[in-house]
């Protein structure tokens, strides 16, 4: 993991937030290529849901709403996590993700000494329990313990009391084996204030989910769109979370991107369309890159689910540090629409014309988030090879981004063999001016041309172009093109066309490039 962290720094794909004062945590930026492989990523989810199917409109909506929205959706009262803190760190930790502990746990005793040098006093401070990770360590975190308590360097003693045995105990905080405090609720909403004023009636939140837009607009939705049902509405769009330990990259962010659909169906018919949701995602990830194998379908257990959800499926991916969710799929029935039609009063019920009938919607709603699917991408695509270079002969290690070519940043690089060659120049900036318009190019006319493939190979562009000496004097051997046809000898304006995989390097002509590259890359 932390080499691919790395290279996104070193090559641009992603940085800490506000770096240069010390970052923020749980905030990223994009940089040059991660913006474009982050919305090459967004664009494919788009076409896949908008475009490609006629049964899902798009849609934007605003991420500050009415406090309302989240009063009925329930997110005001329950969208919190049960939290427990260190009393000797002051790190929170989410009372269920704590590492269960079996061992040994000791109490000890702390005493501070006061009165006078000649009289001392020994006066109890209380008891703690520590869970034994070492002796040494338990003395340490109870001596730690103590000092917070008496706050100025007044000298304390310890006693070992008891000690008893646990068994998966959650009860401590695996660092330092400090009995933690009682959960405390913690909601997950970033709180706002809208106008001038900050008192409770300008109160709304940055919102933690793009659906709810998505609900309370989906009576405008229909009538505009004329859909019958079953019916979808696709949005992508920044949540916001007060996450109480946002970790490993950007995968737990406060700050993140979703993509989601709300998939409104008949009454009774939400269970299929889940299973046909669950088919639709897994070949969806597999055509950005992501292969079935990689990822576990989890059937969320009931007592697991969001309390709305009648079924849940998560897509979890074989992250370097653990498996973990990609994408939740669930069958959240009337429950959003119902709320928000009482909440309101006004309807938002679908009237059936087959049936003659009036009724609220089951929804299926595939929720992806956009940042962990491009860091899922990034380590699916991430390797590293030991390679003989071309030109020295001499072994060295080749980082690749093997990325999926529709969703690479760049897609093609061309290269002029030499930069003070100005025929070869004069093409090679033909070449990528023809290009430009029509995909994500870059030219690059220093270095070795091996050093010039490896850098692009690094950032996963996956062709290279070169302009060389048999563009310009004709081809030294007959071949067949990267396009299936022949190329004969002595062809002119054919280039080289190397593969960033297989490294193969094949000849093709100059007026075939945009349309092989095209269906490649789409
Ligand atoms: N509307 C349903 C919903 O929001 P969720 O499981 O809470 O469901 C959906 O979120 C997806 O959003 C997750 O599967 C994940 O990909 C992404 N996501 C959620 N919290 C995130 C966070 N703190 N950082 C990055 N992505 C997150």
């Amino acid at each position: 993991m932390e080499k691919i962290v790395a290279l996104c720094k070193r090559r641009g794909f992603i940085f800490q937030s506000s770096e240069i004062y010390g970052g923020l945590n749980g905030a990223w930026d994009y940089g040059p290529l991660g913006v474009e492989l982050k919305r090459n990523l967004k664009d494919y989810w788009w076409k896949c849901m908008t475009q490609l199917r006629d049964d899902i409109v798009g849609f934007d909506g605003s991420i500050l709403m009415n406090r309302a929205v989240w009063k009925a959706s329930g997110h005001e009262d329950t969208f919190s996590d049960p939290m427990v803190e260190c009393p000797i760190t002051k790190k929170r930790f989410r009372a269920d993700q704590i590492e269960p502990l079996t061992g040994k746990v000791k109490t000890f005793e702390g005493y501070k000494i006061s009165g006078s040098e000649e009289n001392p006093i020994e006066v109890s401070l209380g008891k703690f329990p520590v869970f034994v990770q070492s002796e040494k360590q338990a003395i340490k975190t109870a001596d730690a313990y103590f000092r917070t308590r008496v706050n100025d360097g007044t000298p304390i003693t310890l006693q070992e009391r008891e000690s008893q045995s646990v068994e998966n105990s959650t009860a401590f905080n695996p660092e330092n084996g400090a009995l933690l405090s009682e959960p405390r609720i913690f909601n997950l909403m970033l709180k706002t204030y809208i106008g001038p004023v900050q008192d409770d009636s300008a109160i709304t939140y940055l919102r933690p989910e793009t659906a709810q837009a998505m609900f309370v607009q989906f009576k405008n939705v229909l009538d505009v769109s004329q859909k019958k049902l079953p019916f979808g509405i696709a949005q992508i769009g920044k949540a916001f979370r007060n996450e109480i330990n946002p970790r490993n990259f950007t995968f737990r962010s406060r700050e993140f991107e979703q993509m989601e659909v709300e998939f409104f169906v008949k009454p009774g018919t939400g269970p299929e369309w889940l299973e046909k949701w669950r088919e639709e995602r897994l070949a969806w990830y597999e055509a950005v890159g992501i292969p079935r194998a990689k990822i576990h379908v989890l059937t969320v257990p009931e007592k697991d689910r969001a309390f709305y959800s009648q079924g849940t499926y998560d897509l979890e991916y074989e992250f370097p540090f653990g498996i973990q969710e990609l994408e939740g799929i669930a069958h959240r029935g009337n429950y959003d629409l119902k709320q928000h039609q009482e909440h309101s009063g006004k309807p938002l019920e679908y009237f059936d014309e087959e049936a003659k009938a009036k009724y609220l919607p089951e929804v299926v709603e595939p929720s992806a988030g956009v940042d962990r699917t491009v860091l899922a991408i990034l380590c699916e695509a991430y390797a590293e090879e030991t390679i003989k270079d071309e030109e020295s002969g001499k072994e060295e290690t080749r980082v690749v981004l093997r990325f999926a070519p529709r969703i690479a940043p760049i897609k093609a690089a061309i290269f002029p063999l030499l930069k003070n060659k100005p025929e070869l120049v004069a093409i090679a900036r033909d070449i990528y001016k023809t290009l430009q318009p029509l995909l994500k190019v870059a030219y690059a006319d220093t270095a070795a041309i091996g050093r010039r493939y490896r850098r692009m190979d690094e950032v996963g562009t996956p062709f290279g172009i070169t302009i060389d000496f048999e563009t310009l004097e004709g081809a030294k051997e007959a071949s067949v093109s990267a396009t299936g046809t022949p190329i004969s000898a002595g062809q002119k304006d054919t280039v080289t066309l190397r593969h960033r995989d297989s490294m193969k390097q094949e000849r093709i002509a100059i007026s075939d490039l945009p349309a092989y590259l095209l269906t490649k890359v789409t």
